[in-house]
């Protein structure tokens, strides 16, 4: 017999809207737990990371936008670095331009110092977020402080849909006491853009609507999260690991779980503690054409970005 569940995983994500398949918290003063249990998103894919350089020669863990899973729109590539030995990233990533989509830089520890071309400069550190949105372009570096002796920090791109790759270029740089923490059933989140349990993260005004959470679960506990059921999702595990979806499935550090359609992420934690980043987005639904900093919709763009670069038409 096809349970409600699995007729559910089997359609696609619109037609989940018109089965009445909503994504909004119960009604004020009802318990969950007397609503009928949402559709839990269950995990398609499971991607390891695999070791990479970019920037002057940092050592990165790239689970997003390399081989195994180049894109999953809108999100198009998250690296994370991670080392106590400054000679893994002290090269850092000097002065290089972007155009065309946005880059979010979420640390955990230690500290990198940015610097652009139209005079933002800053220092970010453990519990910061930089979510910047290139736009038409931008040159800037990104140096790791090697005096602090350890690193631990992300970087996911996110696309911008075509009318809007041509924007100003702007920064939204949050310190770590602006994202706020807080306890939910089953876990300790830090909302860094979107809303949940009634907090609401410090990004605005981004396009594809974007939920980043870090969500810490301690041993034993399940954690609930409603999202809006059509949204790309994924699960990126930063310690431990999670067992994720209707089907319990393990995903551990440094690796990233593609999650299916469903009203929420459910994770559990075994006999350790797991901590995991969150994405939720709004896929965008247009040709994606890129080659190193540059994110476009077709090739002649990409080669008109090299040119603007090559000729100072950017930043
Ligand atoms: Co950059």
């Amino acid at each position: 017999m096809l349970r409600r569940r699995d007729l559910l995983a089997a359609l696609p994500s619109g037609a989940l809207a018109m089965l009445g398949c909503r994504s909004e918290t119960p009604p004020r003063g009802e318990p969950a737990s007397s609503a009928p249990a949402p559709e839990a998103r269950d995990v398609l894919s499971v991607v390891a990371a695999s070791t990479t350089k970019d920037g002057a020669g940092v050592k990165l863990s790239r689970t997003l936008g390399g081989k195994g899973l180049p894109l999953l729109d809108p999100f198009l590539l998250l690296d994370e670095i991670h080392s106590d030995d400054p000679r893994d990233f002290q090269a850092g990533f000097p002065r290089h331009p972007h155009r065309g989509f946005e880059t979010v830089t979420y640390m955990i520890d230690g500290a990198i110092e940015h610097r652009d071309s139209v005079g933002n400069h800053g220092r970010l550190e453990g519990g910061a977020i930089q979510w910047m949105t290139a736009g038409r372009g931008i040159l800037h570096s990104e140096m790791p402080d090697a005096s602090v002796g350890r690193i631990f920090g992300l970087q996911l791109w996110v696309n911008l849909p075509k009318r809007l790759k041509w924007t100003e270029p702007r920064y939204q740089d949050i310190g770590p006491a602006n994202v706020p923490e807080l306890s939910a059933e089953g876990g300790v989140v830090r909302v860094a853009a979107g809303s949940a349990f009634g907090s609401r993260g410090p990004v605005e005004g981004i396009a594809v609507a974007p939920t980043m959470l870090d969500v810490t679960v301690p041993p034993g506990a399940t954690f609930t999260l409603e999202l809006p059921a059509t949204q790309a999702a994924f699960a990126y595990l930063l310690e431990g690991a999670l067992e994720l979806g209707a089907s319990r499935r393990r995903v551990a550090r440094r690796e990233l779980a593609v999650l299916g359609g469903g009203a929420t992420i459910v994770a559990r934690a075994a006999s350790e503690q797991g901590r995991m980043l969150i994405l939720a987005a709004d896929p965008i639904g247009e040709p994606v054409a890129r080659r190193g900093p540059f994110v476009m919709n077709t090739e002649a763009e990409l080669d008109q970005a090299f040119d603007d670069y090559r000729n100072g038409r950017i930043g």
